[in-house]
């Protein structure tokens, strides 16, 4: 596994008074529950993949530019816990952990997204457990994206066990934005006057991209004789 030494790692932090024994049983346990997300993750993906193979062929182009996975590691994990003051334990991580397992969905246009959200909410084996939409609330700083929490079964030999996985929708200039405001916020040799400027910059960028993302929208449109 690769992420075995840091697992052990971090275990052996939290392990202490346990006999060998008992420490090998949790990296056990962990190592299921990351499996678990992963399947999970791969799940959604696919949902995804198969969604844009059938959306193609009734729109003659692809909604999804790009598909993005990623599991938190197990240091960040406790790292997050641990800020929040919360048990660092296999329960607490399912219980108080929205984030494990992330599914980031590109998308060529706005409408886009919430075709995509529509169409996987709706599948009887997905649960919406929350849904933030920051393209019509966008945040303070101009984040924009369509969040979406949802729970889906995975299928094990002798169980079916649902598992939470965090999925961001987004347009290619979104994600730019955010690529790169996240890449700023954590220059931390900023001024704070030049952090007030960059911020400044980042929201009209944020919405000089918004009016371009419609503008697309609108050319999409013409282009297909929709208007
Ligand atoms: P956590 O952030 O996971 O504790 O939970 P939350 O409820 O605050 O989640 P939220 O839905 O607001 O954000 C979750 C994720 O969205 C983050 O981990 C980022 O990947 C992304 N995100 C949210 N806000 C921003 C932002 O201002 N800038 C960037 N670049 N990404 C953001
Ligand atoms: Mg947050």
């Amino acid at each position: 596994m690769e992420n075995e030494k840091t697992i052990k790692e971090q275990l052996d932090e939290i392990a202490f008074n346990r006999t060998e024994d008992e420490i090998r049983e949790m990296i056990s346990s962990v190592n299921h529950l990351m499996t678990y997300y992963r399947c999970a993750m791969l799940e959604i993906e696919t949902k995804f993949k198969v969604l844009n193979e059938q959306l193609s062929l009734r729109h003659e182009r692809n909604p999804i530019e790009n598909i993005k996975t990623r599991l938190k590691s197990f240091g960040s994990i406790k790292d997050k816990l641990e800020r929040r003051e919360l048990p660092v334990s296999l329960e607490s991580i399912e219980e108080n952990l929205n984030d494990v397992a992330g599914v980031r969905v590109i998308c060529s246009f706005i409408d886009d997204i919430y075709m995509l959200a529509e169409c996987l909410v709706q599948q009887d084996d997905i649960k919406l457990i929350e849904m933030k939409d920051y393209i019509k609330n966008p945040k303070e700083n101009g984040y924009r994206s369509l969040h979406l929490i949802v729970e889906i079964p995975i299928f094990l030999c002798d169980e079916k066990k649902y598992m939470k996985v965090e999925v961001q929708l987004r347009t290619i200039a979104m994600e730019v934005w955010a690529n790169l405001e996240h890449r700023l916020r954590y220059k931390k040799e900023l001024s704070d006057d030049l952090l007030i400027k960059t911020a400044y910059e980042l929201n009209e960028c944020a919405d000089l991209s918004h009016r371009l993302d419609l503008k697309m929208q609108k050319a999409r449109d013409i282009i297909e004789g929709e208007t």
